[in-house]
């Protein structure tokens, strides 16, 4: 039996099957459920919209999951040694909800945590070097960066305090239609105004000193984004909001969090490249008529198509990201969406790091800086160097000093060569260079950004990343998606794109 006759008669079993189960019920029960839907992408965004697409739809809708590469997307493990280490996607914030409650569901423990000491590179010498004691480094930072420090943890708390408001709007189950609305329903204009202007014009503007950001504000953007002070205000916020110290991971690797949500879904992985989705109309036994998208796709066994009543596509439409056509839209839909992705290449070394190459004068033994971040400089050619700690924290470990061969995650906007490498470490064994397109490069003034709804029941998930690139930002984007499909397949408008949600729903509680 072709692929395509198996989906008729899966199609029509269903049919059989709901009008038998129904029984005659009240207006929006009788409301047929649609029985097949598609996501495209098997990363946290993907997998995630599988989780609550199968919360809204129910039991009775087939979810299929189409993934090119690896489930996990920007969330990867690589091996070196005897163990796993993390080549994506790294840290969660401790009040990402919905990733706490992934965990929680899945029952993953989060890794076991092990205390990080910063310092900060400025291509010649550590100019800020975290100590072990906590007393000592308040007195450093005060020293170093004034209360300015403070100040910032203040400014991002206000930010943070209207970013969870997104929290109980999508438990009421709230939805909204672009990228723009759902920050206005979080933050109003002040969030608009952030994601329009840099994150350095914001900070002066809040009195901040060009001395702060670049001393400490520029080496956090380009630890998380890979990138200056100069992008938006929003993801620089969020980026800020990464120097807690209760930052935490997923036990044995952050994609297994895709593998437990894909399983948890009772959704279907279809390992293959979708290459296009077109429209298809037929003939239906009710109304006049009924269209279908069809997802075209090449697996191992060939190319295939399938007909689904939903998509939802949660993979960048970028170039270099994913190569989707749209036949038969109008208007038409493009493959690729104006902007770019930025490079980051993450290199993991197993071996020992050349202490001097960092400036210090430290005897590798007593060298027990974890992270270093750098600042923006001409001599700085990488975004930051981390120790890694294996995904799973095995019985009675403790991080060696830098004497010690140890893997180190080196981050940098071009691959190493073989000198730059030899510069930084003094020896190794095994190297394993990726090459990601990770986040957007984040340019205001704010362009209108991609739409959720690609078409009536088509959907765009990672129109996300342009406010932000994170783990969370598309577990809210894949919950955002999910309700809208919901809302909109039984047409209640009533819970999309309301206004003035955070007056109101203080007055209903
Ligand atoms: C080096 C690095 C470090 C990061 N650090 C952090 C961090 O510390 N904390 C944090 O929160 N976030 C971090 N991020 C960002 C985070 O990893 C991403 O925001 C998140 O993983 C994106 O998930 P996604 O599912 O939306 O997209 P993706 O993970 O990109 O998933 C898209 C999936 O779609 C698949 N695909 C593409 N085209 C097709 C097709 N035609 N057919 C079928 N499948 C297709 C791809 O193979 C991919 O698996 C980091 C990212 C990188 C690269
Ligand atoms: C963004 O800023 C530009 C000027 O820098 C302005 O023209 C534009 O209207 C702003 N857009 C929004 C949505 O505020
Ligand atoms: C260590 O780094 C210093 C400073 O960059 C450099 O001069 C030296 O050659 C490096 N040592 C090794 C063994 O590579």
């Amino acid at each position: 039996m072709s692929l395509k006759t198996l989906s008729l008669t899966v199609l029509l079993f269903l049919n059989l099957w709901l009008s038998g189960i129904r029984s005659p019920a009240s207006a929006s029960e009788l409301q047929e459920q649609p029985k097949k839907i598609a996501v495209v992408g098997a990363g946290i965004g993907g997998t995630a919209a599988a989780f609550y697409l199968r919360q809204e739809f129910g039991a009775g809708v087939k979810i299929d999951v189409f993934e090119s590469g690896t489930v996990g997307g920007r969330l990867a493990t690589v091996k070196m040694g005897d163990h796993e280490y993390e080549s994506g996607g790294l840290r969660i914030h401790p009040l990402n909800l919905h990733l706490k409650h992934f965990v929680e569901k899945i029952g993953i423990p989060p890794r076991k945590n092990v205390a990080s000491k910063m310092a900060i590179f400025d291509g010649k010498e550590l100019v800020f070097e975290e100590s072990d004691w906590f007393i000592i480094n308040f007195f450093r930072m005060l020293w170093r960066f004034g209360f300015n420090l403070l100040r910032m943890q203040m400014w991002v708390e206000t930010v943070l305090d209207k970013f969870m408001r997104i929290y109980q709007y999508q438990q009421y189950g709230y939805a909204f239609t672009t990228v723009e609305r759902l920050l206005h329903a979080m933050g109003g204009d002040s969030f608009l105004t952030l994601i329009n202007q840099t994150l350095e014009e914001t900070m002066m503007s809040e009195g901040f000193s060009q001395t702060f950001l670049n001393d400490m504000v520029s080496p956090i953007t380009r630890v998380s984004f890979g990138q200056s002070v100069r992008i938006h205000g929003f993801v620089g916020a969020l980026s800020l909001t990464g120097a807690d110290s209760a930052m935490w991971a997923v036990d044995g690797g952050n994609k297994r969090l895709c593998l437990g949500l894909l399983y948890h879904s009772k959704s279907e992985l279809i390992p293959a490249t979708v290459t296009s989705v077109g429209i298809e109309v037929r003939p239906s036994k009710k109304g006049p008529t009924t269209s279908f998208y069809k997802v075209n796709y090449v697996g191992e066994s060939g190319s295939a198509h399938d007909l689904y009543d939903i998509v939802v596509i949660a993979t960048p439409l970028h170039q270099g990201k994913s190569d989707i056509t749209f036949s038969g839209f109008s208007p038409p839909l493009p493959s690729h969406y104006p902007g770019r992705y930025h490079q980051t290449v993450s290199t993991l070394v197993n071996g020992v790091l050349n202490v001097s190459y960092l400036g210090s004068t430290k005897l590798a033994s007593d060298f027990t800086v974890s992270e270093v971040l750098t600042k923006e400089s001409k001599d700085s050619v990488i975004h930051s160097l981390a120790s890694l700690d294996p995904v799973h924290i095995p019985q009675g470990y403790s991080r060696p000093p830098a004497s010690h061969s140890k893997v180190w995650r080196v981050s940098s906007p071009h691959p190493l060569s073989r000198e730059q490498l030899q510069n930084i470490f003094t020896s190794w064994d095994s190297v394993s260079e990726t090459r990601w397109l990770a986040y957007p490069a984040y340019r205001p003034p704010h362009r209108k950004t991609p739409p959720f709804i690609l078409h009536n029941r088509l959907y765009y998930l990672s129109a996300v990343d342009w406010a932000a690139s994170t783990m969370e930002m598309s577990a809210i984007s894949a919950r955002n998606v999910a309700l809208l499909a919901h809302h909109r397949w039984h047409q209640q408008g009533t819970k999309i794109d309301q206004e003035d949600l955070h007056t109101r729903m203080r007055g209903e509680l």
